[in-house]
Formats: structure tokens, C-alpha cells, sequence
């Protein structure tokens, strides 16, 4: 998928934190470690560096949501993760993200931490970022 694509998806499934646009997306795909997996229904974007892993984004279109699209996607990033040497991934998550919450702590990520006004909504309100965390083990 073309930049383009994967910012078209982002801007179906985000408000808040703000959508990026395909040169943001594709600035980050050059980045140290960065790597994406997915297709037109939905993609991840991590980051891998240093022993770390960091999610930087999630988004499934609006249609292609509860099949377990994210759930696969999260086990594509792990997998990536632990291939390059990660032994832990982090997240940050809005705290009124009632879905993205439930489906990271059914996957073992606890948080570790909060973020205070870290995410902006349109309307300019500050909404707290809860930091997630969870130790990888390879072949698990
Ligand atoms: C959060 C998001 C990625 C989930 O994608 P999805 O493909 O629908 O998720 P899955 O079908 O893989 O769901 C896996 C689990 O997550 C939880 N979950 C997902 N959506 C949920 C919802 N709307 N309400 C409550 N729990 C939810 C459930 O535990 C679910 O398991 P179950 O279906 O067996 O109950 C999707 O809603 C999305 O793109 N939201 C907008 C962008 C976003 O918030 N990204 C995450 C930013 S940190």
C-alpha cells in the first residue's frame, strides 16, 4: 500500500489523535525500525529499536471492525517485534478509547503509566494518554 492508501485508511478511523497525511505517513515509514503490516481493511505501524517496540499506530476501517482484523494485526507486530530483538512493546491509548483499551489488555498490556493532555480532539479539548506495556516472548 501507497502512502497514500494508508493515510486514506488513518483518516477513516481517527479523529483523535488527528489523522496523518501520506507525507507524515510516509516520513515515518522512513524512519529507523519503522515497519507496517496490514491491507485496505486495516494496518498496523511499529516500531522497533533498541530492545523496544512501540505501536505507532492501529486503524481498521469503520466496515471491517469486531471480525478480529486487530487482533491478527497486533500478532503481526509482535512477530515483527521479536524478530528484530524486541522484549517489549509499548502504547499509548487514549483513555476514552473503550475499544482499543479492551482489546489491548486482552492481549496481556497493562498499563504503565499516563500521559496527561496528551492527545488534542478537534473541538481542542486535552484527553489523557494511558501507556501500555507487555513483555514479548518469542514463539508465543
Ligand atoms: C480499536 C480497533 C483497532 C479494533 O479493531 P477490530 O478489528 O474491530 O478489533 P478486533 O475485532 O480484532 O477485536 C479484538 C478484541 O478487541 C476488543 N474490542 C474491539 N472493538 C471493541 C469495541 N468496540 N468495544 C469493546 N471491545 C472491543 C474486544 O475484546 C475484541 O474481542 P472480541 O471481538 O472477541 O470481543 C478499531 O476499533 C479501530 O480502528 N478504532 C479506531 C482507531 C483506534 O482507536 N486505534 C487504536 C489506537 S490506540
Amino acid at each position: 500500500m501507497t502512502p497514500d492508501a494508508l493515510s486514506a485508511l488513518h483518516h477513516s478511523a481517527f479523529t483523535t489523535p488527528r489523522p496523518w497525511s501520506a507525507a507524515e505517513v510516509a516520513a515515518l515509514l522512513s524512519g529507523t525500525g519503522v515497519f507496517w503490516h496490514g491491507d485496505a481493511n486495516g494496518f498496523v505501524m511499529g516500531r522497533s529499536v533498541a530492545g523496544e517496540a512501540e505501536i505507532l499506530t492501529l486503524a481498521v476501517a469503520p466496515n471491517q471492525r469486531r471480525k478480529g482484523l486487530a487482533r491478527t494485526l497486533m500478532q503481526q507486530f509482535e512477530a515483527h517485534a521479536c524478530e528484530t530483538g524486541a522484549d517489549t512493546a509499548f502504547l499509548e491509548v487514549a483513555e476514552n478509547n473503550a475499544a482499543a483499551a479492551a482489546l489491548y489488555l486482552s492481549l496481556g498490556y497493562a498499563q504503565v503509566g499516563r500521559r496527561r493532555g496528551y492527545f488534542e480532539t478537534p473541538q481542542g479539548h486535552h484527553i489523557d494518554a494511558l501507556v501500555m506495556s507487555k513483555l514479548l516472548h518469542p514463539g508465543i
